[in-house]
């Protein structure tokens, strides 16, 4: 587990960017897994610029996304097929079928699920991106999900439907229960992973992340003995840190 510390979100953005483009380039069908929130976001904006400035191009990539909510229609603008979008596919010179994001709102989630697991396990992720929660969850895996865990219908948490009701007008009411998420087991198959990190609102999960030992209490610290796991926090989320 290698640990790249910053100073703010802007350098986390600019640094996770390069080192996307770095394995884009390296790997022009690369596969690479995605997540959504709003951590990546600046992550997304400098890959867009650099494809308008630089012509690195998405045509033979394909991506897999964590997760998706139980219920949102795709052209929900809270859904996570319309994040992307929205904030990069729309944007960059990649092609449809190449992009995945588990469907919502198909007649049966538990199979949807299974086709996805299918799918991955079919084309192996090369590098996926993510973010944590609050509590420590990666994708939607919460606290207390087996390390083995593949693709599956989750619930979602009290506190993790509190943390995402600020997408949802600051209703907890309109934020889904349900969604179809990879399992920690899926996320542990990518060959690189790459988790960024940021703001106050992560410093005690950090600490608790890189402290203390591996935990299902908190499902990012199953992937610390991943033989290429990286993590990069800015200056407030390592805020707590002994050193
Ligand atoms: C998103 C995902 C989630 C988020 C996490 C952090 O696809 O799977 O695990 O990465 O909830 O979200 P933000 O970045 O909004 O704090």
């Amino acid at each position: 587990m290698e640990v790249i510390k910053v100073k703010d979100y802007n350098e986390l953005s600019e640094i996770a960017a390069n080192i996307m483009i770095d394995a884009v380039t390296k790997k022009p069908n690369i596969t690479l897994g995605l997540a959504t929130g709003g951590t990546p976001v600046g992550l997304y904006e400098n890959l867009v610029k650099d494809y308008q400035n630089n012509g690195t191009s998405y045509k033979e990539v394909t991506t897999f996304n964590l997760d998706e909510y139980i219920g949102l229609e795709k052209t929900h603008d809270q859904s996570y097929s319309f994040f992307m979008h929205d904030n990069l596919f729309d944007h960059i010179d990649i092609t449809e079928e190449n992009v995945h994001v588990p469907c919502g709102t198909s007649a049966d989630h538990i199979q949807e699920a299974k086709n996805y697991e299918q799918l991955i396990d079919e084309n192996p992720i090369d590098f996926q991106l993510i973010g944590i929660g609050v509590n420590g969850h990666i994708g939607f895996n919460e606290p207390g999900t087996h390390i083995n865990s593949v693709t599956s219908v989750v619930q979602l948490t009290d506190s993790t439907i509190e943390a995402n009701a600020r997408y949802f007008e600051g209703n907890e009411q309109l934020v889904p229960t349900k969604a179809i998420s990879m399992g920690i087991g899926t996320i542990r198959n990518a060959k690189q992973i790459l988790l960024i990190i940021t703001g106050l609102s992560k410093a005690k999960i950090v600490k608790q992340l890189i402290e203390d030992p591996a935990s299902e209490d908190v499902p990012a610290s199953l992937l610390k003995d991943h033989p290429n796991f990286t993590i990069i926090i800015d200056e407030e989320a390592a805020s707590l840190l002994d050193k």
